[in-house]
């Protein structure tokens, strides 16, 4: 793990204030984060990724405590939060009537999703700064997640005030979203946390798609790298690169990385963006990847790929989109 001078803390907490963008390492992903309070920063948040619609932001926050100034738990809610912050759990709750996050946030609606990040760095910011930060993915819409400070000064450089770096990402994929707005607990977006952890606590959860913007029978392109990916390979084709899983990786592709040689699911959510940008390469024309089992961590994975493999929309040079 980086140690970061105070300064870059100092400096980090200068630049929110100013409504400027600063990407922070978070055990999921890096995030590009902004005041939650400024309609105009929420607004730079949208803009810099490029994202075709408001699709809401989670707000970030340092304890429960503050979640609970923000929006409305119910039983579950709070079960949840001690179980599994600070952790890669993202909890969609209706706003307090005096809730200070930005309606643009919520984009429309009256819930807010809120999370609490185990990352030693984004704790030591969002308690310098004192005030909740949103931040969605630091990549562009509908690119692949950014794992390692250098994908986000590669994609979001010119568009941040700075990017604190705290190494690798430890758990590689995004937080599992859980909505607790309506009748029972409705899975949103599988995640960090493995959906089964969660049904342990609150019971059978509702699968309710990717958020409320997402239009039903729709698998958004999403997470694309610029090849094509084709899913459930046995092997590579002549001229794809091949994203392994387990110990029984054919040999012969043009490139080969194995998500985890051991068949560890945890240790391939963490490789999973960093190997699609490894085989994202020009002289290729496209990835296979080999199976990967639906559970656990697995969800998560098999998610994102499903993303990035569906169909892309059909504008030239607009590869994705999404958040
Ligand atoms: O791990 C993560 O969650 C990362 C790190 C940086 O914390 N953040 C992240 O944010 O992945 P983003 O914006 O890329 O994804 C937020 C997800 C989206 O699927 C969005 O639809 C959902 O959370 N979401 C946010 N607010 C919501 C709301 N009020 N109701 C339903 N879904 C919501
Ligand atoms: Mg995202």
């Amino acid at each position: 793990m980086t140690i970061l001078r105070d300064s870059a803390i100092e400096e980090a907490v200068a630049a929110l204030a100013a409504g400027r963008l600063v990407a922070f390492p978070t055990e999921t992903v890096y995030g590009l984060g902004a005041d939650s309070t400024s309609d105009t920063a929420v607004a730079r948040v949208y803009e810099a990724k490029g994202r075709p619609t408001f699709n809401p932001l989670i707000a970030h926050v340092p304890d429960l405590a503050a979640a609970e100034r923000l929006v409305a738990f119910s039983e579950p809610g709070r079960q949840l939060a001690r179980a599994f912050w600070p952790g890669p759990l993202t909890l969609v709750l209706p706003r307090q009537p005096d809730c200070p996050v930005s309606l643009l946030a919520s984009a429309g609606l009256d819930t807010l999703a809120v999370r609490v990040p185990d990352h030693p760095l984004a704790l030591r910011l969002l308690g310098a700064f004192g005030r909740p930060l949103v931040a969605p993915s630091a990549n562009l819409s509908g690119q692949l997640s950014p794992t390692a400070a250098a994908h986000v000064r590669e994609a979001l450089g010119d568009k941040v005030a700075l990017v604190l770096d705290g190494g690798p990402c430890r758990v590689g994929v995004e937080s599992t979203v859980i909505g607790l707005s309506g009748a029972r607990p409705a899975l949103l977006r599988p995640g960090g946390v493995p959906a089964e952890a969660v049904e342990a606590i609150v019971g059978a959860l509702e699968a309710a798609g990717d958020g409320p913007l997402r239009s039903p029978g729709q698998l958004d392109s999403h997470y694309a790298p610029a090849l094509p990916v084709r899913l459930e390979a046995t092997a590579a084709r002549p001229g794809e690169a091949l994203l392994a899983f387990g110990p029984r990786a054919p040999t012969g592709a043009a490139a080969t990385l194995d998500l985890s040689p051991t068949g560890d699911l945890a240790e391939a959510a963490a490789n999973l963006f960093a190997f699609l940008r490894r085989l994202d390469r020009s002289d290729l024309d496209g990835i296979a990847v080999m199976p990967i089992p639906e559970r656990g961590l697995g969800r998560a994975i098999n998610d994102r790929l499903r993303r990035a493999a569906a169909p892309r929309p059909g504008t030239p040079g607009l590869k994705g989109r999404g958040t």
